[in-house]
Formats: C-alpha cells, sequence, structure tokens
C-alpha cells in the first residue's frame, strides 16, 4: 500500500491481454478472519495477444498463496515469478488448466477494497482492482468469463450467501455450515463479481419485463431496517419499466439483488445481479429521509439498473474508457430522474452540481479529460469529470445528431458489441456511422480536459432586417495541456420579444423556427437570421443548458430580467437570475463597493417573481436561491473565501430584507404540504417554504425564528424538520441549541440520521467551529473507520464552514491534513478524496494558499498511499 513513487499508466501501452479465461471456478471458505479461495481456471493463448509467448499476469494484492498448480502439477523451474503486482506464470502452453489457493482476511481490510467485513457481515467491492484482493487473476476489465462460485460459511453467523448469477445449488454441511452455488451464465470481468455473506432480513417483490419473464427482485437489509425498503423497491421497478420503454433495454436474469451495507466506499455498485449498495442510498422512510435523499435513491437505484446494459453486458476495454458506462449510465439516470419522475427543476439540479464540482476541478491541478491518457492510481479517477462531464458529453451528441438517430445509434451499440469490452471511440462510431456525421472534431471533448468559454455577441442590421449571432470559443490550458483545439459546442438559442414570446424566423435560409441549436465548431463563427417575426427584445442562450461551458453573453441586467420574468427555458430562467446575482458579487469583491442599481434592479426583478401565480413552485425556489461559494469563487483568479462568503450572505440579506413579507405571503402552510407524498408537487410546495424560511431568516426577519421552532415541532417528516434546522444553522440563537440538541437526542442510535446531525454541527457558522469538530469526532456515534461518518463530519466542514475551515491562521488546514494522515492508514481511497479542498490552494488568497500548501508538503514527506500521493502530487505539480 506505501507507494513512494506512482508509477502512470498510459493508455498508448495498451495491449490485449495474453490469454483469455475460458471459465472459472471461485469455491469461498468464509471467514472473517481468513477466508480461502480455490480458484479454478482454463485458461487458453490470446490469438489476438502482441506478443506470441508472452507470460500469463495474475494480478494479486496483499493476497497469500497458499499453492498452485498447473494442469494438476506443480509449475516447473522458473515457471513462477511473484513480483509486486502479483504472479507471473511463464512458458504455459496454449491452453492450461489452472488451480490456486490463496487467502486474505477480510476482518483487517479497512480500505474496504476486496472481501470485507461491515456490521458482522462479509461483502466485496471489486471495482476497480479489488479482485486481486481476493484471489490472483487477471483482473482486467478486458477479460470477460462465466463464473461458478461456492459459498461456504457458518450457518448461524452467515444465513445468507449471495453471489451473482442464479442460485444453482444449496445445502447443509456438518459443523453447523452451509453452502450454496451461483453461476453467472452472462460473460463479465472480475470488477463485477460480488459475494455477500451475513445475517440479513430480504424484501421481496417481482417485476414482470416486457417479454413477460417474471424477475424476482430481492432487498437484503439488517432486521432493523427491513421497515425503511419500500422506496428502494419501487424505484427498481420504476427503473426497469423506464430502461424497457425509453431505451428498450430489458433485464436478463431471473433475479436481482441489491444488498444495504453500512460501511462502503462510493455510493453503490453495479455487480451483476448484485448490486451492493451505501446504506445511505437504499434505506429511506418518511421519518428519516427528506425528499432529496429520496430522490437521490430512485437515481441511484436506477444508476446501478441501468449499468446492466451500459457498463455489464457491454463493458469497459480498459479503465481509461471508464466514462464509456459512467458518462452513459449517468445520462440515463438524469433522463429517468427528468422524465418519470416529473422533478421539474432537475436539469438545474444536475448543472447545478457540475458547475460548482466539476467545472473546479477541470480548473484546477486535478484537471483530466473525460478520457484520460495516464493514471497513476485508478481509484483517484472516478471524479465529477468522468461521470458528470461525460453525461454532458452524450447529451451533446444526442443533441447534434438528433434524438430519434441517438435512440437507434444506442440500439446499434448494445446489439454489437453485447458481451466485450470496447471503447468510447466505438461509441462515437456508432453514433457517427447511424448519423452519417462525421465525429472526429466532437471527440476532442473526450481528450481535452478544461471547460470551454464561449463569447456571445449579436447584432442587428437596421435597414435588411437581418439578425446575427457570433459566437467564440476558447479553452483555457489545464495540466500538461499548453494548447487547445475547438471543440464542437452545440449551443441553442431562442430570441423573445417585448411580450417574451419565442420570436419566428429562418436560420440561413433554412425553414421558419422558433428555436434553433448553433454549432459552434471552430474558434469563431457567425450565424445570420432573417425574415424575423419580431425584433429580438432578449437571447436565451444555451437553452437547457446545452453544452458544459461558460457563457459570457454581455446582458444588460434588464435584458436578463426579461428572461428571468418569460422565458419559457427553466434553465434560462434560473440562469438570468443567476446571472445577476453573480454579477452582484462580483461588484462587491472587486470594486469593493455594492452595485447598489444592478441590486435594485435584481429586488426589483425577484419582487416580480414572487408575485408570478404562474411559476411552478419548486423552480422558484430554485431561482431564489443565490449561487454557492464554491461556485462564485469560480469567477476569480483567487479570493479570500472568508470574504466571499460574508458579502454572499450579505448580498442575501440585502436583496431579501426588504422583500420578506413577500417570502412569507408566498410560503405554502406546513399542513397542506407536510403529508408524505412523494410527488412533483408535493416535493416542490416542501422545497419551497424550506427555501423561503431560510431566506427569511437569512434577511434578519425575526418573526421567522418562532415558525422555525414551529415547523420543527410539528414536523412528520424529515423534510420539513431538516428545513427548519438548515434555516437556522448560522443562525447564533438559542433555538438553534435547542433544535439540535433535540435532534441529536431523537436519532442517536440511527445513524444515516444522526450523520445529518454531524453535517449541520460541521457546517454552522455559529463561533466555536473547532471545539464541536472536536466534539463530533468523539461522539459515540462517530467510527473514522465508516465512510459515511467522515464524510458527514468532514465534508460539510470543508465544504461550507468557510469561517472554520479557512480560518486565517491555517488551524482548519492543518487539522484536516492531520485527519487525512490518520485516515490514509485505513483507507486510502477516501484519505485521496477527503484531502482535494486542500489541492485548490492556488484558488485562495495568497497567505491561505500557502499555508494549504504547506500541508499538502508536509503530507508529502510522510510515508503516504498511493491514493493520496497521486492526488498530492498533481496538486503541487
Ligand atoms: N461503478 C460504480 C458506480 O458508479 C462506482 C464504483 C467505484 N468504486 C470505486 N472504488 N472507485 O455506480
Ligand atoms: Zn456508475
Amino acid at each position: 500500500m506505501r507507494d513512494a513513487n506512482p508509477q502512470p499508466v498510459y493508455l498508448s501501452e495498451y495491449q490485449s491481454p495474453a490469454f483469455e479465461v475460458e471459465d472459472l471456478e471461485l469455491d469461498f471458505d468464509l471467514a472473517a478472519a481468513t477466508t480461502e479461495v480455490t480458484t479454478r481456471m482454463a485458461v487458453r493463448r490470446n490469438p489476438q495477444a502482441a506478443e506470441p509467448g508472452a507470460p500469463l499476469r495474475l494480478y494479486g494484492d496483499g493476497v497469500e498463496l497458499v499453492s498452485l498448480t498447473v494442469d494438476g502439477a506443480e509449475p516447473g523451474e522458473g515457471m513462477l515469478e511473484e513480483d509486486a503486482d502479483g504472479l507471473l506464470l511463464h512458458g504455459l502452453p496454449e491452453a492450461a488448466r489452472l488451480e490456486i489457493v490463496s487467502r486474505c482476511h477480510p476482518e483487517q481490510n479497512t480500505a474496504l477494497e476486496g472481501l470485507y467485513a461491515s456490521s458482522g457481515n462479509l461483502c466485496t467491492q471489486c471495482e476497480p482492482e479489488g479482485f486481486r484482493r481476493i484471489t490472483f487473476f487477471p483482473d482486467r476489465p478486458d477479460v470477460l468469463t462465466t463464473y461458478r462460485v461456492r459459498l461456504e460459511a457458518d450457518r448461524a453467523q452467515y444465513p445468507v450467501l449471495l453471489a451473482n448469477g442464479n442460485r444453482v445449488e444449496a445445502g447443509e454441511l456438518d459443523g453447523g455450515r452451509h453452502y450454496a452455488v451461483w453461476e453467472d451464465p452472462f460473460l463479465k470481468p472480475s470488477y463485477l463479481f460480488a459475494l455477500v455473506a451475513g445475517d440479513l432480513a430480504c424484501q421481496r417483490d417481482t417485476f414482470t419485463t416486457m417479454s413477460g419473464r417474471e424477475v424476482q427482485l430481492e432487498l437484503y437489509v439488517e432486521a432493523h431496517n427491513a421497515d425503511r425498503c419500500d422506496h428502494a423497491l419501487a424505484s427498481l421497478k420504476r427503473a426497469m419499466r423506464y430502461d424497457e420503454e425509453a431505451f428498450g433495454r430489458e433485464y436478463d436474469l431471473d433475479v436481482y439483488m441489491i444488498v444495504a451495507v453500512d460501511d462502503f466506499n462510493m455510493g453503490a455498485m453495479e455487480n451483476k445481479g448484485l448490486n451492493l449498495f451505501n446504506a445511505k442510498y437504499v434505506l429511506a422512510s418518511p421519518d428519516t429521509a427528506t425528499d432529496d435523499d429520496f430522490v437521490a435513491i430512485e437515481s441511484v437505484i436506477a444508476h446501478e439498473y441501468f449499468h446492466n446494459w451500459s457498463g455489464n453486458r457491454v463493458t469497459c476495454r480498459d479503465w481509461f474508457q471508464l466514462s464509456l458506462k459512467e458518462g452513459l449510465t449517468v445520462f440515463r439516470d438524469q433522463e429517468f430522474t427528468t422524465d418519470c419522475t416529473l422533478y421539474g427543476v432537475k436539469r438545474i439540479d444536475d448543472v447545478s452540481l457540475l458547475r460548482a464540482h466539476q467545472f473546479p476541478e477541470d480548473a484546477g491541478p486535478l484537471a483530466h479529460p473525460v478520457r484520460p491518457d495516464h493514471y497513476a492510481e485508478i481509484n483517484n479517477f472516478y471524479t465529477l469529470t468522468v461521470y458528470e462531464k461525460g453525461a454532458e458529453l452524450i447529451r451533446m451528441l444526442r443533441t447534434l445528431i438528433g434524438r430519434e438517430t441517438f435512440r437507434r445509434g444506442l440500439d446499434v451499440y448494445f446489439e454489437r458489441f453485447d458481451g466485450q469490452a470496447v471503447t468510447t471511440d466505438d461509441f462515437v462510431a456508432v453514433m457517427a456511422e447511424v448519423s452519417g456525421r462525421d465525429l472526429t472534431a466532437f471527440k476532442r471533448w473526450y481528450t481535452q480536459a478544461g471547460t470551454p468559454h464561449v463569447t456571445a455577441a449579436t447584432a442587428q442590421d437596421g435597414s435588411t432586417g437581418e439578425f446575427r449571432i457570433s459566437l467564440g470559443q476558447y479553452t483555457p490550458p489545464t495540466p500538461g495541456q499548453e494548447h487547445k483545439e475547438p471543440v464542437v459546442i452545440p449551443v441553442r438559442v431562442a430570441m423573445l420579444d417585448d411580450d417574451g414570446r419565442r420570436i419566428r424566423g429562418r436560420l440561413e435560409g433554412g425553414p421558419e423556427q422558433d428555436e434553433w441549436v448553433l454549432e459552434l465548431d471552430r474558434s469563431e463563427r457567425s450565424f445570420h437570421f432573417d425574415e424575423l417575426s419580431a425584433t429580438p427584445r432578449a437571447v436565451s442562450w444555451l437553452r437547457g443548458f446545452s453544452a458544459p461551458v461558460i457563457l459570457e453573453a454581455n446582458q444588460s441586467a434588464t435584458t436578463l430580467a426579461h428572461l428571468l420574468a418569460h422565458d419559457d427555458d427553466a434553465f434560462s430562467r434560473w440562469e438570468a437570475a443567476q446571472t445577476l446575482m453573480r454579477r452582484a458579487i462580483r461588484a462587491r469583491i472587486e470594486d469593493d463597493a455594492a452595485d447598489s442599481v444592478l441590486e435594485a434592479e435584481i429586488q426589483h426583478a425577484l419582487a416580480a417573481l414572487l408575485e408570478d401565480p404562474a411559476i411552478e413552485p419548486v423552480l422558484l425556489a430554485t431561482i431564489l436561491q443565490l449561487p454557492p461559494p464554491r461556485e462564485l469563487a469560480e469567477l476569480f483568479d483567487c479570493v479570500d473565501p472568508v470574504r466571499l462568503r460574508a458579502e454572499r450572505d450579505a448580498l442575501e440579506a440585502r436583496l431579501y430584507a426588504p422583500l420578506a413579507d413577500r417570502l412569507r405571503e408566498r410560503q405554502p402552510k406546513l399542513d397542506d404540504i407536510d403529508n408524505g407524498a412523494f410527488t412533483a408537487d408535493a416535493m416542490g410546495q416542501r422545497r419551497l417554504r424550506n427555501r423561503l424560511l431560510a431566506l427569511r431568516v437569512a434577511a434578519g426577519d425575526e418573526s421567522a425564528v418562532p415558525e422555525v421552532l414551529e415547523q420543527y415541532r410539528k414536523a412528520r417528516s424529515q423534510t420539513m424538520r431538516m428545513g427548519a434546522l438548515n434555516a437556522i444553522n448560522d443562525l447564533n440563537h438559542e433555538a438553534r441549541a435547542l433544535l439540535l440538541a433535540d435532534f441529536e437526542r431523537r436519532y442517536h442510535d440511527d445513524p444515516l440520521v444522526l450523520d445529518k446531525y454531524f453535517g449541520l454541527q460541521a457546517a454552522s457558522q455559529v463561533s466555536g467551529g473547532f471545539d464541536r469538530l472536536e466534539y463530533l469526532l468523539q461522539h459515540p456515534g462517530f467510527r473514522w473507520s465508516n465512510p459515511n461518518r467522515v464524510r458527514a463530519v468532514l465534508g460539510p466542514f470543508m465544504a461550507r464552514n468557510e469561517r472554520h475551515f479557512h480560518q486565517a491562521d491555517g488551524e482548519g488546514y492543518h487539522r484536516i491534513a492531520g485527519f487525512v494522515e490518520k485516515l490514509d492508514r485505513m483507507n486510502p481511497q477516501t484519505a485521496a478524496r477527503l484531502v482535494q479542498p486542500l489541492t485548490r490552494w492556488r484558488k485562495v488568497d495568497p497567505a491561505r494558499g500557502e499555508q494549504m500548501r504547506a500541508e499538502l508538503e508536509r503530507l508529502a514527506a510522510l510515508e503516504i498511499s498511493r491514493d493520496l500521493r497521486d492526488v498530492i502530487e498533481r496538486a503541487l505539480a
């Protein structure tokens, strides 16, 4: 694990495997202290291999080799070589049968990769390279085979024994032991292998597929959580139906299992037929989970389910291709949530996430292309760029070639590559083929890092009536990529008249339309419109956020207010308000004075919005929110984060204080909306009430505080309870202390809910943050070995507690570096994520930047994991 100098792997050095594995049998003698694995496989030389006589590489990481035979015999002299990556078998014949006996130690596995113990159960996480921690194997995604898995364990301790595929045999054994045999008929790479042994309750349901097959759905949780499974099961069934209806994809096995695990590094894992989930993305009841939790659960359940086609049936050739499955699957889950949950602001929420997290990643030292060309530690590439920007690339492809052609392309892709491990180039090639378009230039999106800036301007020729749009693009340099080529950017536009209606016209002699997709495929391009039905009052740019770019359109405040009031595109409406607010913050920070004219205009526009009876509550709630500090920081080369947060909060107070009465009047009544209904409408009303309440508190409206107390006390749902707590969390008021103490008492033995308490305390700007932090880390509900607990405390502390994390004396950075050091010894993957806020040292003021950098240097001088070293070295480069 300790690694002084991580050696990068290069895409250009890809070689197909020397051997294929024709079939595989795994026998597990399971126990928490030591598990013995017998691995039997038939290997055959790969006709496509580059080197004819190459050795067989069997990766192994921390696995003890007990014995190994080739065709039943000990390997001859010099045949078996052990090295840092595992084993090499030299001089193998054309085909051979191997049997390997090995041991691993689940209970000691705190990294949570490979086979590990969680709450007394045994489970696995193999993506990307965890299988080599279980046994010796050609653990790479382009080695696909069929698995037959026999699990044997103590019956009382592990009554449930699960693996991928179908259970073909089970029975009792002497000495209180039992066994089960599972067969997965589908070819799969080792990263999709999973097993579970535990004492778990099973919630069942069934689903009938489009061709009439009945699939058993099984959700395994600890017995005390059995009453929190309904939402996950309902979500699964909706996702299964949606994938049939929207994408023509049917499930293929007879059983689909999901297991909730307490200790889990990521969100969930799409192992064939046996998904493993962070319990956080399964368990929900109205009393314990907020609406946002419900939506997140539904989308993660759908995401993992959709992987069955985009990831499992068609998988990745190598880990550089990770976005082939992740970008596509995120795109698919976004579509599902948009279409199926009818959740009005899904696109806006996705864009917010991208801007607040992926844009900074793409502008910082860890920037990398959606398809990277080298990595030192692949675990560090499960990023927002690979996932969320990757999904944006899929969305742009659909915009460029049209929905129907795109859908046809997906059908061809799944059909042609079923059972294979392929590349993002293969995916784009199919889309080029079905659309008849040359997508060579588009592929730069996959290979170039950085967020493009798009400049947009308009000109009207008074005499001819011709209207012209000029677009330009520029992508700043990123590490290792000084010079950028232009990419293909679909800019969806419409024009609004004085009444806010869409104007009709023709683009360069084309058909009459009222919305266009302009393809900016060079550094600069102009587009000519004629026969416009009216003079444009405002251009609605980048509708639906048609490309992941930063738009610089220089629109006047009046134009933006017009868009905010009238645009029929929800994203564009929201964006108009965001642009206005960003401009106000920028004025305050750069000119050191508020632009009172601008602020009055914004206030006027917001007041009008609050009076608009037609606007959907959820959209209103979303528009009223100021951009988060994390996103605002991107407006500046570097900025004092404490000041930025303070200016943002001050702007919020200035804008909303005079609107306090309107905010109160617009608030839906608690009794009308706290009804446990998970409809888009009910969730929207709740979001609106919570947002308005929080804005009133932020604006200093004292009458809001008793209402917060009342809402907390009367709340029947976690959404309304958390709404109250969030509203008051930065207020130094006894009400805050009272409610938080109540919450802690109420949920002290409910870890997932207690995490919310941890988050509130850690994020609060109220003074004494370091004492609170210490209190949380000593809390009986806290455990360093559980990633959810660590993230619940330290995540919000770094992301939202500017006052303490960025305290001028560097105390916050120093503490975090200490926690990273401690955590790295247990769980390198989580440590490598936790350290990331410190990597943004160039984006804060030089004094703070120097302190952050010094902490990174200090860590770099220690013996740390490869995961952590990779991140720190890139951050310091
Ligand atoms: N494939 C999983 C998902 O996105 C993520 C697994 C990543 N695991 C990891 N240890 N990096 O659904
Ligand atoms: Zn995924």
